[in-house]
């Protein structure tokens, strides 16, 4: 739904309402004119990397093992060295201070104090984020293998008590990388860290057929990828919020668990096409109640917009459609609006969209420079700004009701 010319009323950190006509009641309201320009939801980018940031683009000839060997690990390695780190984390969080995303699920690295100094510069944002420590002590380069789970687990644990109540909006997520780089006592001793501190969960899951094969050599007990997380409780549950990135390979029975534990999807159409993972389907999840919500997965995904995510939904879904399962419409710019906004939004509650009583999360769009010679619909104005936007079009931002651009 738009409103042409209306109202946008909050009431410091919540929406009370849109409105073509401004109520009697709010008259003597401070008002903000943003003219012609367009006033949407603020977006949520529920899986990205931000150690990835400095080497997007690069290695997309390889599948997701191959570029995880040549390119990720040498890359994160890097951030032992807080100097680096810092430089490299400016780079990161400059560009998603200036987009047109106001939440984020972000990986880190192992190293700790590369990772407080990531949450340092991203509680400045005054986004709202999620920013996991990665864990991992096996099947990866020396220099990035935690020497025991044991050791994983003490150095963790020290790092959510040094940052769980140190922001406003910048918080610890427990983060096993991926099932092959996590021993099976590494995932027990997240599961008693998750329990403890009472965090959600992000990981990746079913993203390539050579580490699904993978996951089924380490785990021949487990039937499916899913249930290896399920095994150790970190898949979901009342008191387990857990977005997994990819979910490109997931079988019904996958579906079903997801839908029941209620797992959020991050859908990364990009960094699918990018490392030949293949197209997720999303219809299937969302015909069957599973929590979607877009990822940027930078640096599997080459750009950090959302609205270049919704546009890649839109066009992987037709494809989707197209060659793989013609029961399975594909998605319209609607619902791939909706999954980049509310859709993922609702890992943080109530989220990313204008309806009363939602956190009051704003993004002012100036589309002046995307000419036309043809009058346009307020949709047709924003379709374009997903197909052709940047988030160069980002001229305010606000997040909790707090202007922070
Ligand atoms: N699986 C495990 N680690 C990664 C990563 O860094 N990126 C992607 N796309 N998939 C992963
Ligand atoms: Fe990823």
């Amino acid at each position: 739904m738009t409103i042409e010319n209306g109202y946008l009323v909050c009431d410091g950190m919540h929406i009370i309402g849109a409105y073509q006509e401004l109520p009697e009641q709010f008259r003597d309201a401070q008002i903000i004119d943003y003219k012609d320009r367009l006033i949407i939801p603020g977006l949520c980018d529920l899986h990205t990397h931000a150690p990835q940031f400095a080497f997007r683009a690069l290695g997309s000839d390889l599948e997701l093992l191959d570029w995880l060997e040549k390119y990720t690990f040498p890359e994160e390695s890097k951030y032992s060295n807080l100097d680096y780190a810092r430089k490299a984390y400016d780079v990161f969080v400059n560009a998603i201070r200036h987009s047109a995303t106001t939440r984020a699920c972000i990986f880190a690295t192992l190293h700790s104090p590369a990772t407080v100094t990531l949450m340092e510069k991203l509680e400045q944002t005054g986004i709202v984020s999620y920013v996991g420590k990665v864990a991992m002590d096996r099947n990866c380069p020396d220099i990035l293998r935690q020497e025991s789970a044991q050791a994983a687990y003490v150095s963790t644990k020290q790092w959510i008590r040094n940052t769980k109540d140190r922001f406003k909006n910048t918080k610890p997520i427990i983060t096993p990388r991926f099932i092959p780089t996590c021993s099976d006592e590494l995932m027990y001793r997240l599961k008693e860290l998750q329990e403890e501190f009472s965090l959600p969960v992000q990981s990746h899951l079913s993203e390539n057929k050579d580490e699904i094969a993978w996951v089924s050599d380490l785990h021949p007990h487990c039937h499916t990828y899913s249930h290896a997380y399920e095994h150790f409780g970190l898949f979901g549950g009342e008191r387990t919020p857990t977005v997994m990135a990819h979910c490109v390979w997931c079988d019904d029975e996958e579906i079903e668990l997801m839908k029941k534990n209620q797992v959020f999807v991050a859908h990364c159409s990009q960094s699918n096409f990018n490392l030949a993972s293949g197209i997720a389907p999303i219809r299937k999840y969302m015909t069957n109640g599973v929590n979607v919500g877009l990822g940027s997965d930078v640096a599997g995904g080459s750009h950090l917009s959302i609205f270049r995510a919704m546009s890649d939904t839109v066009q992987a879904s037709k494809l989707y459609w197209r060659l793989i399962d013609q029961n399975d419409a594909a998605l319209t710019l609607n619902e791939a609006f909706y999954l980049g906004t509310e859709g993922g939004g609702r890992f943080f509650g109530k989220v990313g969209s204008f309806k009363s009583g939602y956190e009051f999360d704003a993004v002012v769009i100036d589309d002046s420079n995307i000419p036309t010679t043809n009058p346009l619909t307020i949709e047709e104005r924003l379709a374009r700004i997903i197909y052709c936007s940047d988030d160069s079009n980002v001229h305010a931002k606000y997040v909790r009701g707090e202007k922070v651009l």
